[in-house]
C-alpha cells in the first residue's frame, strides 16, 4: 500500500511550535509516512516582528521551510496543525490560512481526512485546551476525523494533555517529554490513517 501522506502545517513566532512540528514530522516519518512540513505565511508587519529579536531570528532560521498551500491539504491523508495560543485561540496567521480553504471544503476535499492539533502557550493554564478545541470546530465543519492522543501511551501521563501535544513556552524550549508527545501524536495519526486507508482500499 502507498505510504500515508501527512501534512504538518504550523505557525510559530519564536520557535516553540516549530520545534513541536519538527518532532511531529520525525514521529510521522518514523511511522512510515510521507511528510510535508509546512509553515503558514507570516502576516504581521515588519515593525512588530523587528521589535522582538526572537521573532525576527526565528523567521530567518526557518526561511527554508516551505509555505503551506491548498495542495498540501488536498494531498494529505492526515493533517496535524500547530499554533501558539493567542488569547486562548489559534493564531491569526494559521486562521488566515484556514480561511483560504473554502473552495476545497466546498468540493468535499477536506472531508474524511484525519486531523489533529498541537499548541504552545506561555503559561500552564493559558489556553492550550481551548486553542486545540477551537481548531476542532473547523475539523467538524470539514467532516474530518479527529484523532487526539488521549491517554493512549505512557508519554501522555507525563504531558497530561489528552487534547494534543503542548508546551508551556514560559518554561523554556520544548523538553524531551513535550517533543516525545508530539512524536507520539503523529505516530498515532499515521497508524490510524494507515488502518483507514487499508480499510478503504479493501
Ligand atoms: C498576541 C498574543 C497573545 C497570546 N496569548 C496567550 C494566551 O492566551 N495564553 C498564554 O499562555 N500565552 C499567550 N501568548 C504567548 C504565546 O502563546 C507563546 O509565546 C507561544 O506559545 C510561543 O510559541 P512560539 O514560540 O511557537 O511562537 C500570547 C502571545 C501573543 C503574542
Amino acid at each position: 500500500m502507498e505510504a500515508v501522506k501527512v501534512a504538518i502545517i504550523y505557525y510559530s513566532s519564536t520557535g516553540t511550535v516549530h520545534a513541536l512540528a519538527r518532532a511531529a514530522a520525525e514521529g510521522a516519518e518514523k511511522a512510515g509516512a510521507s511528510v510535508r512540513l509546512r509553515k503558514v505565511a507570516e502576516l504581521a508587519p515588519p515593525e512588530a516582528i523587528n521589535a522582538k529579536p526572537a521573532w525576527a531570528q526565528h523567521i530567518q532560521d526557518t526561511a527554508d521551510v516551505a509555505e503551506a498551500s491548498l495542495d498540501d491539504l488536498a494531498w494529505a491523508d492526515a493533517v496535524l496543525f500547530g499554533t501558539p495560543t493567542r488569547f486562548g485561540n489559534p493564531s491569526s496567521q494559521l486562521r488566515a490560512f484556514i480561511d483560504t480553504t473554502g473552495p476545497l471544503w466546498f468540493q468535499g476535499k477536506l472531508a474524511d481526512k484525519i486531523y489533529s492539533a498541537f499548541t504552545a502557550s506561555n503559561t500552564a493554564h493559558g489556553g492550550q485546551e481551548s486553542t486545540i478545541l477551537a481548531l476542532g470546530n473547523t475539523f467538524y465543519h470539514w467532516g474530518g476525523i479527529i484523532v487526539p492522543p488521549g491517554y493512549t501511551d505512557p508519554i501522555q501521563f507525563q504531558t497530561g494533555n489528552p487534547y494534543g501535544a503542548s508546551h508551556v513556552a514560559g518554561d523554556g524550549p520544548p523538553n524531551d517529554v513535550a517533543l516525545e508527545a508530539a512524536r507520539y501524536q503523529a505516530r498515532r495519526v499515521v497508524d490510524t490513517a494507515a488502518a483507514l486507508k487499508a480499510g478503504r482500499a479493501a
